[in-house]
């Protein structure tokens, strides 16, 4: 239980109606049937292998819950975190409908995404240039490299990567592939979260059943794509849904304030690295905003503790992989998000789990041993 980080706050969204059903306007986003040729395509990918849905007993019995299940995105494939579903999906998809003759994909990354789409670049035979701003760790610039992808470093904040990526892709012909949207860039987005959705499948499969779910928001994408499964196929009856962000880059928080799209007011300036996004997807939020049930803003000091506890448990998490569980032990504690979000005893918790130590140096510098050093 994390009882001391008092400058967490939570919001439920007075925007949800759960009564709402799953319609066109939604399918035309994400649906079921574009969550099942994803699994489709991604189950016959070499090495696919769902990854581990651990329990934390410990966890919670100090949170006063009956369960806590951990998706440990950890083991996915080589690249340690939930994005090779979805960049590397992306990738496949554009190359099945062009061919991959001539192509080159670009896009901007805080590390995740990038190594998502060098690796499918990489396993598609095609040519990927990724753009990294000076904030990323040159640990994650070389694990890019690694899928032999030309890495190149412009500005200071990730804006400044977009922008140079599609400026790059507008001056050559090369294909972007962001897990943003905005207006009129939507069909690789839409491809990328619903690759996302494979995770709710996964989970449903292992037999997880959960009443409530935290999970970690950047630009929206992840949230949304296991929103989108489980709101189309359960309905009302789906679990409670809290999206959670770093206190610096709350950007769906915001727009969840404001009932529109905001951008984040704080200075991006995380730990939480790959949630350090200043604006929300434009269809993340079409589907959050209505149909997330609350959202919450944590401190950085939260996710590190998170990050010990769990090596203390023999579970490997990176800073922005436990944003979701760290959020969830702040409610746990917190008598008035209890009751906000209905903890119970009988409440049985999801958090996805959604990258290992994807920088090894930067783990052991924020839990004080390296990864290796973590065992069962
Ligand atoms: C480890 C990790 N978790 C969660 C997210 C959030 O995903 P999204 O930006 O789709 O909200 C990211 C994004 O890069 C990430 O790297």
């Amino acid at each position: 239980m994390l009882t001391e980080f008092l400058t967490a706050r939570l919001l439920t969204n007075r925007f949800c109606d759960r009564s709402l059903a799953y319609g066109e306007a939604q399918r035309a986003i994400l649906s079921l049937a574009g969550a099942a040729q994803a699994n489709h395509v991604i189950s016959r990918w070499d090495g696919y292998a769902p990854t581990p849905l651990r329990s934390l007993p410990s966890v919670a019995v100090a949170c006063g819950v009956a369960e806590v299940l951990y998706k440990d995105e950890g083991h996915r494939f080589a690249l340690k975190s939930f994005k090779a579903l979805g960049g590397a999906y992306a990738v496949e998809r554009l190359v099945a409908q062009h061919g991959s003759d001539g192509l080159t994909v670009t896009c901007a990354t805080d590390g995740n995404h990038g190594r998502a789409v060098a690796w499918g670049a990489r396993r598609a035979g095609i040519r990927a240039v990724i753009y990294i701003h000076e904030g990323v760790s040159q640990g994650r610039a070389d694990a890019i490299a690694r899928f032999g992808a030309d890495v190149r470093r412009e500005g200071a904040h990730y804006d400044d990567s977009v922008r140079a990526s599609a400026a790059a892709a507008a001056a050559n012909g090369w294909s972007i592939i962001s897990d943003t949207s905005w207006p009129g860039y939507e069909e690789t987005p839409k491809a990328v979260m619903q690759g996302y959705a494979v995770l709710a499948m996964e989970v449903e499969a292992q037999g997880g059943r959960p009443t409530h779910v935290f999970v970690q928001g950047g630009v929206g994408g992840l949230a949304a794509g296991v929103l989108s499964y489980r709101w189309e196929k359960f309905g009302a009856a789906r679990p409670v849904m809290t999206v959670v962000e770093p206190d610096k880059a709350d950007c769906l928080y915001e727009s969840a304030m404001a009932g529109q799209l905001r951008t984040a007011t704080g200075n991006l300036n995380t730990v939480m690295a790959g949630l350090a996004c200043g604006e929300p997807s434009l269809l993340a939020w079409e589907l959050l905003g209505i149909g997330a049930d609350a959202f919450m803003s944590i401190p950085d000091e939260a996710a590190i503790a998170t990050m010990r506890d769990l090596a203390a448990i023999g579970v490997i998490g990176g800073e922005s992989g436990v944003a979701g569980l760290a959020g969830f032990r702040i409610a746990a504690a917190n008598p008035a998000m209890r009751g906000a979000l209905g903890l119970t005893a009988g409440s049985r918790v999801l958090v996805y789990g959604t990258e290992g130590a994807t920088d090894p140096a930067v783990y052991r510098a924020l839990v004080g041993k390296s990864p290796e050093d973590v065992t069962p």
